[in-house]
């Protein structure tokens, strides 16, 4: 998953595409190049590494109005400046910067190198450089339109040519492209993110579409030229977001608002006068969701833990079978669709290729979809049957934290709006959503526990290996929290239900090998305990989650990190946010970049 980044207007092009890319580099980060057409040809750049360095090597003076940008995740080909995008053609007049995957570029290379052409990278991406020269005749919307079908696969494309200065067409299919309309300016891009600054009027691609801008102008049309209307959304900017506040990193930052992100996806939603929830999007009355008889959650990462957690939850509330499935699994087994069946996809991008994919499979089979996204007017987003905002705020670290807790703060207000529909009392909502309004201010009282936390991470930062452990609806959470480690300190962790502790995983357990148990006041505190004492026995280092206050636990684990007291059902909005702490302080003790971490990209719209 790439960023991509293009510009026609009125405006010096290079300074302004490197800081629309600057906000894409979430997306991918190995590599970075620039294209910008100057007087006699084109200006092309390319680094390796983050964007800085490609910064440092830009031309003191490049007045070119027209260009394209690209930050990259390698799929085809090392990470090496010839593989970086923009990628040209044998003239050198074309160049294209993609998003995606052309699963059949080895053919279509093949033919092409029959026929002279000559590769100077091992991307999949360079074939659509030269295929498009093979059809250009002076109309580059045309000549992109004819190879278009020539591909297999995803793109997100960006193609400019010498000849057609003032000219950028764009192509999407399977991976994301918006359209940015300004004053007598243009501006194309795989994220809207690129673009807000400069205009909040986008236009959003679907598949099957091209664009060509020109600058006062945009043509949109399918692959045949039929001309298709498209609606200009106005979207909200607030530069807060792409900035750290005074944080080292964005990711301590969205650790540190989650209390705002969870207030803010309750606003509105919370009926304290039935004691239920309201959720506008489902698109569904109450008599609508008394007839849904199961539900089937489907995400990738961390948003597969939130539809885990959240599933104990729907089916405590509302007794409604629930099911919790891979979106990159989902999309590739015969599915069953059993009626009356109500599915949701979570994504917080709400690009996730693995995820948009297993959607457009439900649909294919007759599925109602329901989308929990926190991206507006991403691609998952517009193609469900209507769905829920989380409105966390963009995420701009790869790891996830906030957006979990939004994700969960989403599904938990469906859980009571069922819960209450089918077997919760007044009095029973009433309880909840006096539990629920509680989470912001705890989780307030955690994060003024972020030096101890970070004291705890530095005693186990040596660890080559960590488990973590949790039982029922803090079982997600441990998995959570071990996905949070790995991702962003390199060190292997593994989380599993604390039950399982004995059928297997307990062969792991000596001293140098931590575990991290979850082990609050809930109904499964006594086994868990159990499951504590069972790792002393074997000498294994443990750090306790523990309610505040419990004394019995703290004798027995080697660290102990304490949560307020709260209703069991909301002990994983408060369980997470020290594991995320926990995982944020081992990741910089050893030197890890925390936000961008090595291999990831922070929406994988690639499978
Ligand atoms: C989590 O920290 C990771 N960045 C990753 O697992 C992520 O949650 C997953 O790729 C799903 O992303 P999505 O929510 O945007 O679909």
């Amino acid at each position: 998953m790439c960023g991509i980044f293009g510009y026609c207007g009125n405006k010096p092009a290079s300074n302004l595409l490197i800081e629309g890319l600057k906000r894409l580099e979430y997306r991918g980060y190995d590599s970075a190049g620039i294209c910008v057409g100057v007087k006699d040809g084109f200006s092309i750049v390319k680094r390796t590494g983050k964007l800085k360095n490609l910064q440092k090597a830009l031309p003191e003076k490049a007045y070119g109005r027209n260009g394209i940008v690209h930050t990259r995740w390698a799929t085809h080909g090392g990470v090496t400046e010839a593989n970086a995008h923009p990628h040209t053609d044998c003239t050198g007049k074309i160049a294209i910067v993609h998003n995606g995957i052309i699963e059949n570029y080895a053919y279509l290379k093949e033919r092409l190198q029959e026929k002279g052409h000559v590769f100077k990278s091992e991307t999949d991406s360079e074939v659509i450089a030269h295929l498009i020269e093979e059809r250009f005749k002076g109309n580059l919307t045309q000549a992109v339109m004819e190879i278009l079908p020539l591909l297999k696969g995803t793109y997100g494309l960006i193609v400019m040519h010498q000849d057609c200065p003032d000219i950028l067409v764009g192509a999407r299919n399977g991976s994301p492209l918006v359209l940015g309309v300004g004053n007598d300016e243009m501006f194309l891009a795989s994220d809207v993110a690129a673009m807000v600054s400069y205009t909040q009027q986008v236009v959003y691609l679907n598949d099957g579409e091209v664009v060509t801008l020109t600058p006062s102008e945009f043509i949109t049309t399918d692959l045949e030229s039929h001309p298709i209307e498209k609606d200009i959304n106005t979207v909200e900017y607030q530069n807060e977001n792409f900035d750290k506040q005074g944080f080292n990193d964005f990711m301590l930052k969205e650790i540190h608002e989650q209390p705002e992100s969870i207030k803010r996806g309750l606003v509105g939603r919370l009926d304290k006068t039935g004691e239920t929830g309201h959720l506008g999007g489902l698109n569904m009355t109450s008599a609508d969701l008394l007839n849904v008889e199961r539900i089937v959650l489907v995400a990738a990462g961390t948003s597969y833990y939130a539809g885990q957690t959240v599933s104990y939850l729907i089916e405590k509330l509302a007794h409604l079978p629930t099911k919790v499935e891979l979106a990159s699994e989902l999309r590739y087994k015969n599915i069953i669709i059993e009626k009356n069946t109500l599915y949701f996809v979570i994504s917080q991008s709400g690009e996730t290729a693995d995820t948009l994919f297993a959607l457009r499979e439900l649909k294919r089979k007759g599925a109602k979809v329901l989308g929990i996204c926190n991206a507006v007017g991403s691609t998952i987003a517009r193609e469900t049957d209507g769905g829920v905002y989380i409105h966390s705020g963009p995420e701009i670290a790869v790891a996830s934290t906030k957006a979990f807790t939004s994700q969960l703060t989403a599904l938990y207000i469906f859980s009571l709006i069922m819960g209450r529909i089918r077997f919760l009392s007044n009095e029973q909502g009433s309880q909840f959503i006096k539990a629920f309004q509680n989470v912001p201010i705890l989780i307030e009282e955690i994060l003024s526990q972020k030096e101890h936390i970070h004291a705890v991470a530095e005693k186990y930062k040596g660890a080559k290996n960590f488990l973590f452990l949790g039982r029922g609806i803090n079982y997600p959470v441990a998995m959570e929290g071990a996905l949070k480690l790995k991702e962003i300190s390199y060190i292997h962790a593994e989380g599993f239900g604390a039950g399982e502790l004995k059928h297997g995983p307990i062969a792991l357990i000596n001293e140098e090998t931590p575990s991290f148990m979850l082990i609050p006041k809930d109904s499964l505190y006594e086994k868990n305990v159990s499951n504590l004492k069972e790792i002393k026995a074997r000498k294994g280092k443990v750090i306790a989650l523990v309610t505040k206050g419990d004394t019995n636990v703290s004798k027995i684990a080697d660290d102990i990190i304490e949560i307020p007291e709260i209703m069991e059902d909301f002990i994983p909005f408060l369980a997470v946010v020290p594991l995320q702490i926990f995982a944020y302080f081992v990741a910089k003790e050893l030197g890890r970049d925390v936000d961008q971490p090595r291999n990831l990209a922070k929406s994988v719209t690639v499978e």
